[in-house]
């Protein structure tokens, strides 16, 4: 049997410190508990939805693998309490009042496979916002109505992206030069956005009625209106 060797002083101080630093401070909570006003079970899955709240819950489990949060009226997604959750795999943060994101917000999300941002009101997703989220499968981003702008290399990092929806925001551009790289993307809802269709976007539409075929659902309906806005629908609309 061999034993365990005796805790060096050095070991000791340093258990103390942790205890010290995770005594006072103020995020997260080492609880084993669940948030006000949250359902938590024992898959890890924390159920939030609808319950009015205006902040990030408190206390969360650290193991949650899926937060549900949607369906209130949420500013902020606190870079400092989502990191903690670093083995979170499912967050839906739709219909809620998020005014900005950025590339803080997800920065260690690693396993994170799902996120919905729809129904918010951000205007603007700048580079890098989605950069770390490597496992990234499916982003929603659709209603966002003062959406209009996305930088172009917004999810040029996120390589196992497989569906993106942008659909009903302001959108009048959008440089696909960096989704054209991914080499899993399947599917792209475009559909209610105010497209402008000059020289400059030129590839977007082109690029949609050429490929319209690879994506599950089809994306090549191409309706040419006045003024030479061009509504790209991929929901029969
Ligand atoms: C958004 O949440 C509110 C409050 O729960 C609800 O009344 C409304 O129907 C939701 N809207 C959508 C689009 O889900
Ligand atoms: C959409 O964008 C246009 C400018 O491109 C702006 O005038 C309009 O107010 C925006 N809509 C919303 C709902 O923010
Ligand atoms: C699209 O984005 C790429 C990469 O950022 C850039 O090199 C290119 O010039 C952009 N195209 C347009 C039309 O803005």
């Amino acid at each position: 049997m061999r034993l365990l060797p005796a805790p060096s002083s050095q070991s000791l101080r340093l258990l103390f410190l942790f205890i010290f630093v995770m005594g006072v401070a103020p995020y997260p909570a080492l609880t084993a508990g669940c948030p006000d006003r949250c359902v938590c079970d024992d898959q890890l899955v924390v159920q939030c939805a609808g319950q009015e709240l205006t902040l990030f819950p408190n206390d969360l489990p650290l193991a949650t693998r899926q937060l549900i949060i949607s369906n209130n009226r949420i500013g902020e997604l606190p870079a400092l309490q989502l990191n903690y959750l670093s083995d979170l795999v499912y967050l839906d943060v739709s219909n809620n009042t998020l005014t900005e994101i950025s590339e803080s917000t997800f920065g260690n999300l690693r396993k994170l496979a799902y996120l919905d941002l729809s129904f918010n009101t951000l205007t603007q997703i700048e580079d890098r916002t989605f950069g770390p989220l490597s496992s990234l499968v499916m982003l929603r981003l659709t209603d966002n109505l003062g959406l209009n702008e996305i930088h172009p290399d917004a999810f040029s990092e996120n390589i196992a992206l497989q569906v993106l929806d942008v659909s009903r925001n302001n959108l009048t551009t959008l440089n696909i030069s960096s989704l054209i790289a991914l080499p899993s993307l399947r599917s792209l809802g475009l559909s209610g956005n105010p497209w402008m269709c000059d020289c400059e976007t030129e590839d977007l539409c082109l690029w949609v009625q050429i490929e319209g075929f690879k994506f599950q659902v089809p994306v090549s309906v191409f309706v040419q209106v006045p003024y030479a806005v061009v509504t790209l629908a991929n929901d029969g609309l």
